[in-house]
């Protein structure tokens, strides 16, 4: 179902009693879902912490293999079995730094959905696309590998996320009218490879250095229905401050 998300990716930041504080301190809103996406060390320990509140936790990785010799890997059969939900997957700094191809990629879309978790799944092209401006064949290459076998029941499971890679963590934010060109060509791409109810029911988040002040701008466009948020969900102000701009 489409719905108004506000989701925290806190990637390698913060202690556990830092985390501890944040969470406490965090307004979810009627009407609007939030998540927070904190290291994987604190997952239980904070989603047990967030029972009863309207926060979701979800992890910002994991394996394609459900099991067996991959140090440091944690599975989605794992994930499941600690009642974590929910799993982001192709972040571009996994991408990047970390080096995950989207064939990569669609096994652990595919691996997700076979333990029955929810995927936000993040998608966005690097400077040099967008300067020659080959930015949305780019964008539809990754959605196409990544989720080749998706079907349209799958969906109910898929939150996209477009997340400009030159807007990441750099305080450049795409304009609204930037991002809704990509959030409408996804929104257009879905229902061409799968259907129109599909694509409508679909959740297409922002990130890219959105904060409290630019927050309501992209959130008024038509295909934007909330933010996937890096540095400003760090600290409750800026975080809630988000949260109120959906
Ligand atoms: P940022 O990160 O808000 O710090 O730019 C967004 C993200 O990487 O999800």
């Amino acid at each position: 179902m489409r719905e108004k998300i506000i989701a925290g990716n806190w990637k390698m930041n913060l202690s556990l009693k830092e985390g501890e504080k944040l969470v406490e301190e965090i307004k979810p809103l009627d009407g609007s879902k939030t998540y927070i996406f904190p290291p994987a060390l604190y997952l239980s320990k904070l989603n047990d912490k967030l029972k009863g509140k309207n926060v979701s936790v979800g992890c910002q990785n994991a394996h394609f293999e459900s099991q067996g010799a991959f140090t440091g890997e944690i599975s989605m059969e794992q994930l499941k079995s600690a009642n974590i939900d929910t799993v982001l997957i192709g972040h571009s700094e996994r991408r990047n730094i970390f080096n995950e191809t989207d064939e990569m990629l669609k096994k652990k879309v595919d691996a997700a959905l076979k333990n029955d978790l929810e995927i936000f799944f993040c998608c966005g092209e690097p400077l040099d696309i967008r300067e020659s401006r080959e930015h949305l064949d780019y964008i539809k290459n990754q959605l196409e590998v990544a989720l080749k076998d998706v079907t349209e029941s799958d969906f109910d499971k898929i939150v996209i996320a477009y997340e400009p890679v030159w807007a990441i963590g750099t305080g450049k934010t795409a304009s609204p009218e930037q991002a809704e060109e990509v959030h409408a060509f996804i929104r257009a791409f879905v229902t061409d490879k799968w259907s129109k109810e599909t694509a409508e029911n679909l959740s297409i988040l922002y990130g890219g250095s959105c904060k409290p002040s630019n927050a309501k701008g992209l959130f008024t466009k038509p295909n934007i229905d909330g933010g996937l948020i890096g540095g400003a969900s760090l600290n409750s102000a800026d975080f809630n401050a988000i949260i109120e701009a959906i």
